[in-house]
């Protein structure tokens, strides 16, 4: 039997193989609206063989997006769709997951494709950014406000208020988005989180903001459904957010009923050398899963059937995330199925190519 292809359960929810789709913005949205767009993107790579198709960084609010065209999840009026796109998730086999995000001081800013400037606040599309400190990710770019203590406030609210509407769309996992230089992880950075209140300085203190967020989120995310944390295991900066630092954080998010650690890493720091290759990420996953004992994500240029089942067969982690390799191949799970020469279901309607 092939480990990629062996079922893992986390608390009620049981996952046919340990393939995930890695959320993957699509900056294809309305006012936060999922569309045409979200439910053949997400759902081909539900027939493709995934076990867990996880939405892109979905915001919390209007002025916790990236751009103007992410998804969101603020407004009741999001939910029909939404609970549209989990119903054929789910029909064809797959888990539906959310990644909850909040952009920080990497919000409003247009597309890739169009060029993925910052948008200043007073122009057509723009928005003022919030961050811990007043220190933008690049010089030349809008400064954040200082989140004040009723902002915070706001923030966590956003948080509870977005994995509720989550549950009652059918969203049967939750991610919270701690990595990539978004506002989670720029609490947790030194580099970015200059405060001199309680959540800064300290570890205990700059890790405090995402432990309130998780308290809270836990007090609408039931018990018996599957709760990530993404975090960037490394600012790959002198004096930044470490490796270190990531497996005491996992050790306190395992303790407080946390269940996998998504383990990414940068995104604080504009311009930081990342030795890039394949698999370059997996070190940080199995390191977290041995020093902590949290069940742990891969995730980094991951793009082969037997590198993947790798990963799983020799302990490094429990799970695979696929972003990039998905987009090329949304098939890829059954592609891999026919090389390791593992079983999984195909959907009825594709049986004859089999
Ligand atoms: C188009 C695109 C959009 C992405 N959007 C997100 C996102 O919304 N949230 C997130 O945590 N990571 C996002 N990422 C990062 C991926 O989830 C993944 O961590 C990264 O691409 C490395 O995996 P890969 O080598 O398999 O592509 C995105 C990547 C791509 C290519």
């Amino acid at each position: 039997m092939s480990e990629l292809f062996s079922p893992l359960t986390i608390r009620s929810i049981q996952f046919k193989n340990r393939i995930a789709v890695s959320p993957m913005c699509q900056y294809s949205s309305e006012d936060g609206f999922a569309n045409d767009w979200h439910l053949v993107h997400l759902g081909s790579r539900a027939v493709g063989g995934a076990a867990l198709v996880m939405t892109e960084a979905t915001a919390v609010s209007p002025e916790g997006r990236i751009s103007p065209d992410d998804l969101g999840i603020w407004k009741d009026e999001h939910l029909p769709f939404l609970k549209r796109i989990t119903t054929f998730l789910e029909a064809h086999g797959a888990v539906p997951g959310m990644q909850l995000a909040h952009a920080g001081r990497k919000a409003s800013h247009v597309r890739p494709w169009e060029g993925g400037k910052m948008i200043p606040p007073d122009a057509e599309r723009g928005w003022q950014t919030v961050a811990p400190s007043p220190v933008p990710f690049i010089p030349t770019e809008t400064i954040p406000l200082e989140l004040t203590a009723e902002g915070i406030e706001k923030v966590i609210a956003d948080f509870v208020a977005a994995a509720a509407r989550a549950l009652e769309a059918g969203f049967k996992v939750i991610e919270l988005h701690a990595a990539h230089g978004y506002l989670l992880h720029e609490f947790l950075s030194p580099l970015s989180n200059q405060r001199t209140d309680q959540y800064g300085g300290s570890f205990e203190n700059r890790i405090r903001f995402l432990l309130e967020l998780l308290e809270r989120v836990q007090t609408v995310w039931p018990p018996e459904l599957p709760l990530f944390v993404r975090i960037s295991a490394t600012d790959w900066t002198e004096g930044g957010w470490t490796p270190d630092d990531a497996v005491a954080l996992a050790r306190v998010l395992k303790a407080k009923g946390v269940d996998l650690i998504d383990c990414s890493s940068g995104g604080n720091v504009a311009g930081a050398k990342i030795p890039i290759g394949p698999g370059y990420q997996v070190p940080f996953a199995e390191r977290v899963k041995k020093e902590s004992g949290i069940l742990t994500g891969a995730v980094g240029l991951i793009t082969t059937a037997e590198q993947a089942n790798g990963i799983i067969a020799s302990g490094q982690a429990d799970l695979v995330l696929l972003a990039r390799e998905l987009l090329r191949d949304p098939y890829f799970p059954l592609h891999a199925a026919q090389q390791l020469e593992a079983e999984t279901a195909w959907p009825s309607q594709y049986l004859r190519a089999k």
